[in-house]
C-alpha cells in the first residue's frame, strides 16, 4: 500500500532545543496528504470530513480546516474546537452512541450539518429537543451493516456485536420513524465499520451492502441525499519513510466505481488516521539504559501517558535513535517511566547502540497520540513543535 514519496528529514537542531517529550508534526507532509486527498475527489460528489478525535490539536484542525475540510465530531467539546478552529458548521458531522442533551443543543445552535444517529431513543430525544428550540435537525441514520473489518477488536465497528448503529434488520422502521418526526429531517445513510483497515474487501463488501440498500429505498421512493461511509482507512505503521501516506487512489476509485449513486447524492467520508497518521513523531530522550539478567532496557522520559497505542492495542510504532553515531547495533526494549509493566513501546527492538541523553523518534503517531495523551502519574501533556510547512 501507499506511495513512494520523499524521506522526512527531522531538523535535528531546531528539535534538540526542545523539553521533551513532544510530538513533532511534519506540516509538509499534512499539506502533501490533503492536496494528494483534494485532487482525488475534485469534480467528484464527495466531501471529506476530518475526524477529529484522531488529532485535535489546534494548529494541526486549523491546517485542515483552511483547506476546506468538514469535521466529523464526537463530543461537545469536539463541536466547540471545530468552531474555534474554522470548521464551516454546515459541514460538520456529529456522531457517538451517548451524546447528552448539551451536546445535542449546542450541535443544534450551531446549526451544524449533520447528526449520524445510534439509535431509537437519541433519535426521539433530537427531535423532543429541536422543537423545543424551534429548529429542524438534519440527521442521518448510523447503520450497522455487520461487516467485519478485520481490524483490531477494539476498533472494529461494524458487526452485529457492536454497540455502534442501528441494525440493518430494522433500519425500515427508523426510517419511517424518522421521515414521521417533525423536527427531524432525514438526510442520508451513515457506515463506519472500523480504523485501521488495510485491506479493501470490507470496503468492496459495504459498497454492495449500500447498494443493495439503496436499491430497496428506491422501490419505496425513498431519496437519501448522503450517505456517508465512515473513515478507517488505515496507515503502514512498519514504513513510514516508503509510504508515509495510504493510497488514496485506491481507495476513492473504490467508492466510485463501487457505489451506484443516486442523482444528487453526495458521498461523506470520515478520515482521520489516514490525514494525520504520518506526519506526527513522538520525539523523547533517553533517560537511563538499565541492564537486567536477560534485558537491555531503554527508559524513556516519554510514556504511555504520551502515546498509549502500544499499552492498550499491542501496536507497533517504528523506533529510530535520532542523535546515536554508534554503528554497533543491539536489542533493547524501549519502556517508559510510568508504574505499569504496559507501559511499553516496544520489545526486542534492534538500535544502534543507545546512550543516555539519545534523542528517540516514535514515528506514525500523528493519529491517536496526542488526542489519547492523559496526565496519569500526574505526568505533564506532551507539547507540540511543527515544521514550518512548504507549502502551507
Ligand atoms: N467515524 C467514526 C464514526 C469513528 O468512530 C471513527 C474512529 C472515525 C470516523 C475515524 O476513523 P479513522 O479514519 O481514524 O480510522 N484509538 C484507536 C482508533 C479508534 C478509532 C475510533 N473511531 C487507535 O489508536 O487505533
Amino acid at each position: 500500500m501507499g506511495q513512494g514519496l520523499k524521506t522526512p528529514v527531522f531538523p535535528i537542531d531546531m528539535l534538540q532545543g526542545q523539553h521533551t517529550p513532544f510530538y513533532y508534526y511534519d506540516l509538509d507532509l499534512l499539506h502533501r496528504t490533503l492536496d494528494e486527498i483534494s485532487r482525488m475527489t475534485a469534480g467528484a460528489p464527495i466531501t471529506v470530513h476530518y475526524a477529529v478525535k484522531a488529532n485535535g490539536n489546534p494548529r494541526i484542525m486549523k491546517e485542515i480546516s483552511s483547506r476546506g475540510f468538514g469535521a466529523d465530531l464526537v463530543s461537545g467539546g469536539e463541536v466547540a474546537a471545530a468552531i474555534k478552529a474554522g470548521f464551516k458548521p454546515s459541514e460538520m458531522t456529529f456522531s457517538g452512541v451517548g451524546k447528552t442533551d448539551w451536546e445535542i443543543r449546542l450541535g443544534l445552535e450551531h446549526e451544524i450539518g449533520c447528526f449520524n444517529v445510534e439509535s431509537v431513543q437519541e433519535l426521539e430525544i433530537i427531535n423532543e429537543i429541536a422543537a423545543g428550540m424551534g429548529k429542524t435537525a438534519s440527521i442521518a441514520i448510523r447503520v450497522n451493516p455487520d461487516i467485519d473489518a478485520h481490524t483490531h477488536k477494539y476498533i472494529t465497528t461494524g458487526t452485529a456485536d457492536n454497540k455502534f448503529g442501528i441494525g440493518i434488520e430494522v433500519l425500515h422502521d427508523v426510517v419511517n420513524l424518522a421521515s414521521s418526526l417533525p423536527h427531524i429531517h432525514l438526510k442520508g445513510l451513515h457506515f463506519h465499520i472500523g480504523s485501521q483497515i488495510t485491506e479493501m474487501k470490507p470496503y468492496a463488501m459495504l459498497c454492495d451492502t449500500v447498494n443493495r440498500l439503496l436499491d430497496e429505498y428506491d422501490r419505496e421512493g425513498i431519496h437519501f441525499e448522503t450517505i456517508n461511509m465512515g473513515g478507517g482507512l488505515g496507515i503502514d505503521y512498519d514504513n513510514p519513510d516508503e509510504c508515509p501516506m495510504p493510497d488514496f487512489e485506491q481507495f476513492f476509485n473504490l467508492f466510485k466505481q463501487g457505489l451506484n449513486l443516486r442523482n444528487n447524492q453526495r458521498l461523506h467520508f470520515e478520515l482521520g488516521r489516514s490525514i494525520v497518521g504520518g506526519c506526527g513523531t513522538l520525539i523523547s530522550r533517553v533517560v537511563y539504559v538499565k541492564e537486567s539478567r536477560n534485558k537491555k532496557f531503554v527508559i524513556l522520559d516519554a510514556g504511555m501517558t504520551d502515546l498509549i497505542r502500544p499499552a492498550l492495542y499491542g501496536a507497533h510504532h517504528q523506533i529510530q535513535n535520532l542523535t546515536s553515531s554508534q554503528e554497533e547495533m543491539a536489542t533493547y526494549d524501549i519502556v517508559g517511566p510510568v508504574c505499569e509493566s504496559s507501559d511499553v513501546f516496544a520489545s526486542d527492538c534492534r538500535l544502534p547502540v543507545t546512550r543516555r541523553g539519545d534523542m528517540i523518534a516514535i514515528r506514525s503517531a500523528g493519529a491517536y497520540g496526542e488526542s489519547m495523551a492523559s496526565t496519569y502519574n500526574m505526568r505533564s501533556l506532551p507539547g507540540s513543535v511543527f515544521s514550518t510547512p512548504a507549502n502551507g
